[in-house]
């Protein structure tokens, strides 16, 4: 009964953030236009009850996609004085290989994609129509997949960078710090529309805005060139969790190209990928003394030793082997597993850097959530996993289908622990998806 309030609720934010043209915004104000990554977690949430809806939610993002392959991380459907910097900052039609005339940014977000598709697959109770849907978008997602490793493996090893923060997902991780400390950035004249939205406290500072604005400045001088941006941007980083996804997108694509048959030599190009992807990961991403995967700074050549939610997303991936997986676990509960904390804070809870109610800097994100519920169960942590889960639900149940959450249980006692964006489409999306289970 109460899973069934919670579900209904869901739905409806799902159904009121739909817009007419065929895709989902996060949440009113904040983010009023179609977001890479957050269009796969909506997904599949509307899979669960209206497939139609999914299935526009992912022709609408392919729709944007590049000549290259490339799938932009914002995509401006529409017009909105709610959202800086908006489709005149980015201008995406520097690029001359932009082929959906709709403005978008010039910059990716998470390759889920692939994983999502297959979702989809599982929750379909029509399989011929969602296998021909899949057959219809499936090149689409191997070519995004294929785009990271033709223009953004600069060394050829298998793993992707991102050239922006706000590529990552995990867009004001204090891991960037480190970044941010060896940038000198001009100080632009704007107009911040986000914390018009949010409590100012919560979001980054007018000076992180500046180094934001400064990679995107680089970026369009050289019209969104890849080489040029991977010789030029402060920001180069190889990060866990974007790489984790690429890998378990790509997983996932063999098994549904297997699935639709034909395809041989798309599938050994991905398992190929694949491989050496996960060997690279192990190898460069993993640090022995924290026991936990980090991001690698390209452009300074080290690796950033914080320890993360993203440290523990290769678990999704099944990256790690069986023993390496129980040290990995073993750091999460030391760390972030507290019985006085909800799981998982997006940061370090014993660190100096860790912000509680700043925007990823520390509260608990449902999207992080839900990949690390399945990465658990995939080593057999089901205790861990079911825990995570858990409280997941109860933070929704307790504040409301909020963007981020306070990690700290006592911050919960009056229902008020929920931060950022409200009626948050991918905390309804995945809380429908986690009720199902
Ligand atoms: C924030 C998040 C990012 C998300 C976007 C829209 O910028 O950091 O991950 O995609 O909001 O929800």
């Amino acid at each position: 009964m109460k899973d069934q309030k919670l579900i209904s609720k869901a739905r409806e934010i799902l159904n009121n953030n739909y817009q007419e043209k065929g895709f989902t915004i996060p949440c009113q104000g904040l983010y009023p236009f179609q977001w890479n990554w957050d269009s796969g977690f909506i997904a599949i949430g509307f899979a669960h009850f209206d497939m139609e809806k999914a299935k526009k939610e992912i022709k609408t993002l392919i729709d944007s996609q590049w000549s290259n392959g490339f799938i932009p991380h914002i995509i401006f459907h529409n017009e909105s004085d709610t959202y800086f910097p908006g489709p005149e900052f980015h201008q995406s039609s520097l690029s001359p290989l932009v082929v959906n005339k709709i403005p978008t940014t010039g910059m990716t977000q998470p390759h889920v994609l692939g994983f999502m598709l297959e979702r989809m697959y599982h929750i379909a109770e029509n399989k011929e129509d969602i296998t021909a849907f899949i057959k219809a978008t499936i090149d689409a997602v191997y070519e995004y997949s294929l785009y990271f490793y033709k223009h953004r493996d600069p060394l050829d090893e298998g793993l992707v960078y991102i050239y922006h923060n706000w590529e990552s997902g995990t867009d004001n991780s204090p891991i960037w710090d480190d970044v941010w400390n060896t940038m000198e950035s001009p100080k632009y004249k704007f107009e911040r529309r986000d914390t018009t939205h949010v409590d100012a406290s919560q979001r980054p500072s007018n000076e992180e805005y500046n180094h934001y604005l400064h990679i995107i400045e680089i970026a369009k001088a050289h019209h969104y060139n890849d080489e040029k941006i991977a010789e030029l941007s402060p920001f180069l980083i190889q990060d866990p969790l974007f790489n984790t996804v690429l890998i378990a997108s790509n997983q996932s694509l063999i098994r549904l190209y297997e699935l639709i048959g034909g395809n041989e030599d798309k599938i050994a190009t991905l398992k190929q990928l694949t491989e050496k992807s996960i060997q690279s990961f192990n190898d460069k991403l993993y640090d022995e003394e924290l026991k936990a995967y980090c991001h690698y700074d390209l452009r300074n050549k080290k690796l950033l030793r914080y320890v993360s939610s993203s440290s523990f997303a290769p678990l999704f991936a099944e990256i790690p082997d069986q023993k390496r997986a129980d040290e990995l676990v073993g750091t999460l509960m030391d760390k972030f597993g507290n019985e006085d904390q909800y799981m998982c804070a997006s940061f370090d809870p014993t660190h100096e850097r860790y912000k509680p109610k700043q925007y990823w800097r520390g509260p608990v994100w449902i999207n992080l959530n839900w990949l690390l519920y399945h990465g658990l169960n995939k080593y057999g942590y089901n205790a861990i996993a079911q825990r995570v889960k858990d409280d997941s639900i109860e933070i929704l149940e307790k504040n409301g289908f909020y963007e981020y959450f306070d990690a700290r249980k006592e911050e919960h006692q009056n229902n008020t622990a929920g931060y950022g964006g409200n009626n948050f489409s991918w905390s309804a999306a995945l809380l429908i998806d986690l009720l199902s289970e």
